[in-house]
């Protein structure tokens, strides 16, 4: 969160499952698109927030299963636990707030008294969430009776219902929203509260995003039955909160063209890179267009045309060199060469690139170095690597885009293809 030095232009408060990922898109190409708009547009001077039912376990899992950008704060089990930044330092603030009127033990003792109430797994009960499965028809009366025994017991929790499946119990001051007021109020004492923020959700758990005052909120199209009640019950007349037409993060990406939060055209939705509208060089977005050309090339998105590649090389300068991960050193005119062999290699296959933490300095009055994460995922494999590139914009233009001069690569942990020699760029 410190690395912005001022406001976030914009605080994307996102749910994952359903919402941020679409299950039912195996080519994930909303969260693609997203992903692509957010690292060109977004990544610099924004703050990227992951808000998920899911314990550390399963947010871990969902990583390594979807094409997954990394967020800034990361808000788990259902508001519970908050982290931050790439190491994920826990905010213990946050957890003495919570442990104040919880007795987990009552809560589970109590809950065990209902027979249509199934435990989860051992991963999803938490310090400050006990969670159940309940079929939709037993939902409303289970959860009447079990906050009546818990009031007898004293007790001041809350019952969720999500997905028309899940039903969490948490310490009252708990939940999403709770996590979202907390953190704005974090930022705020900072001098740091967002121009603008936007909470996106599908389910239950996802209310009280939207019961926070001053920001902006979107329910995608796909969102569940409760959701839409509960906003028709509790939020009709807000026009700050809109139920999207598209489905995940397709709606997160309507929303911010709904509001006029900022660029709401994603790189993906273009064909045509050469974006001659850019006012000034912008190093993350040549970083995102190369890529997107580099994953069009090889499904064969991109005619095979030698423009194509004799452009790329008036981008790379001549003496310019790559340096792959495994170590072995090349010049940047050869890569290119090289390209020409795999033209359509992955075409009518599952192949993707993205691009994660774009960020870049500009180091002399030409000079930027640009620091990113490059992935690829192929036949179900993720492989990335820590990626450093030099540009220039010596010579050149704004609609001709940045200089190319050095890219070196180094395997980020844990994910190194089972064949190295297969990995370019
Ligand atoms: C996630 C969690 C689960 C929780 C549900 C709804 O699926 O894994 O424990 O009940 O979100 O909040
Ligand atoms: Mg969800």
């Amino acid at each position: 969160m410190d690395r912005i030095k001022g406001s976030a232009r914009l605080m994307i408060v996102s749910d994952l499952d359903h919402t941020m990922v679409d299950h039912h898109d195996p080519e994930n190409l909303s969260l693609l698109r997203f992903n692509a708009l957010w690292e060109a547009k977004y990544r610099e001077d924004c703050l990227l927030v992951f808000s998920t039912g899911r314990s550390l376990t399963l947010y871990k899992e969902l990583r390594k299963e979807k094409p997954m950008l990394t967020p800034d704060v990361t808000i788990m089990s259902v508001g519970t636990e908050i982290t931050y930044g790439n190491s994920m330092i826990p905010d213990d603030g946050w957890v003495e707030i919570l442990n104040q009127k919880w007795d987990k033990k009552i809560v589970l003792e109590e809950a065990s008294k209902y027979p249509e109430l199934t435990l989860q797994p051992e991963t999803e009960q938490r310090p400050h969430k006990v969670s159940f499965y309940v079929q939709k028809d037993k939902a409303q009366e289970v959860t009447k009776a079990l906050s009546e025994s818990f009031i007898k017991h004293g007790l001041d929790v809350k019952i969720i219902y999500s997905g028309g499946i899940d039903l969490d119990i948490l310490p009252q001051g708990a939940g999403k929203g709770q996590a979202l007021a907390y953190l704005l109020k974090k930022l705020r004492s900072k001098g740091k509260l967002p121009k603008n923020t936007l909470a996106c959700g599908d389910s239950g758990n996802d209310a009280e995003l939207f019961s926070i005052p001053e920001i902006y909120g979107v329910m995608v199209s796909n969102a569940q039955e409760e959701l839409l009640q509960w906003h028709a019950a509790n939020a009709k007349d807000n026009p700050n909160i809109i139920h999207a037409t598209e489905r995940c993060a397709g709606g997160i990406i309507e929303a911010i063209g709904h509001f006029s939060l900022g660029p709401n055209i994603s790189p993906r939705d273009v064909t045509d890179l050469s974006d001659t509208s850019l006012e000034k060089f912008d190093p993350a977005y040549e970083v995102v267009k190369f890529y997107l050309f580099f994953e069009r090339w090889r499904r064969a998105e991109a005619e095979k045309s030698e423009i194509y590649l004799s452009n790329l090389k008036g981008v790379c300068a001549p003496s310019g060199f790559y340096v792959h991960p495994s170590g072995f050193e090349k010049p940047l005119h050869d890569c290119v060469d090289a390209l020409r062999q795999c033209h359509g290699d992955k075409q009518g296959k599952q192949f993707r690139v993205w691009v994660d933490q774009v960020f870049s300095t500009q180091v002399s009055s030409h000079i930027w170095i640009v620091r990113f994460k490059k992935w690829e995922i192929s036949g179900g494999e993720q492989s990335g690597c820590l990626t450093t590139a030099l540009l220039s914009s010596k010579d050149v233009s704004v609609a001709e885009g940045l200089t190319w001069l050095q890219v070196h690569q180094t395997w980020l942990t844990g994910a190194t293809p089972g064949d190295q020699s297969l990995w370019r760029f």
